[in-house]
């Protein structure tokens, strides 16, 4: 199974998802899970678009709280009934921005499991280790995990092949044999190499372009 996921951060509005659509066409996929993930605002409309359950539906985020008094949080129960099936959980982003903990990204992959999402869990290179430690021994090995190195992410500057082979061996070795995909500046030129090589990929910048993201499916 490979794993395409379409990351679209906080970007795109109602008329922008609109014109998305309007171009992106999926084929069905046997063999690979496309996922798009967009903000919680867009949940609702982009799974309208979803005829025949070609893709599946994604966030990027979620609470480490369960329902309850956490003004502005998006809760795991909230998302019952939109077919949320996964969780980006740690992106280098939140963790950056946010400033969310290993222990953080630990509740929610905890939250995610209870409520049936698997959670695609980000790493870095020196961190692994130490966002393994901070995870339920249970749950790692239902864990997708994504190596996202800080400095490829946005910028044009992918990790080279070699680099993220050797990493994804020290994924496996701190969360078992477990899915682990490639982002970090993935494009439609650059893409097979990973999929080749990996689980899959996670594609912010590319997949805002219909086509980008089209073109990336195909090559896998
Ligand atoms: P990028 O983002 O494809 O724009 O580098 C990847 C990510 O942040 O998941």
């Amino acid at each position: 199974m490979k794993y395409l996921i379409a990351n679209w951060k906080s970007h795109k509005n109602i008329e922008e998802i609109e014109a998305w659509f309007s171009i992106f066409k999926l084929d069905s996929q046997p063999n690979k899970e496309v996922i798009i993930c967009p903000s919680f605002s867009s949940l609702s409309q982009v799974s309208t678009k979803n005829n025949g359950d070609k893709f599946k539906l994604g966030v990027q985020d979620i609470s480490p709280f369960p329902a309850g008094a956490y003004t502005g949080a998006v809760s795991a129960l909230n998302l019952k009934g939109f077919g949320v099936k996964y969780a980006i959980v740690g992106h280098s982003e939140r963790r950056r921005y946010f400033h969310e903990t290993h222990q953080e990204v630990a509740n929610k992959v905890a939250l995610c499991l209870e409520n049936k999402i698997t959670p695609i869990v980000c790493v870095d290179d020196e961190y692994i280790t130490a966002q393994a430690a901070a995870i339920e021994k249970i749950h790692l090995k239902k864990c997708i995990v994504a190596y996202e190195e800080l400095g490829a992410i946005g910028t044009g500057h992918n990790q080279p092949l070699e680099h993220v082979l050797k990493i994804n061996q020290v994924i496996k070795a701190n969360f078992s044999d477990v899915p682990v995909i490639y982002g970090g500046s993935v494009n439609p030129t650059n893409a097979k190499m990973y999929l080749d090589n990996t689980d899959g990929v996670l594609v912010g910048t590319a997949s805002l372009d219909p086509q980008d993201f089209m073109a990336i499916i195909a090559a896998s």
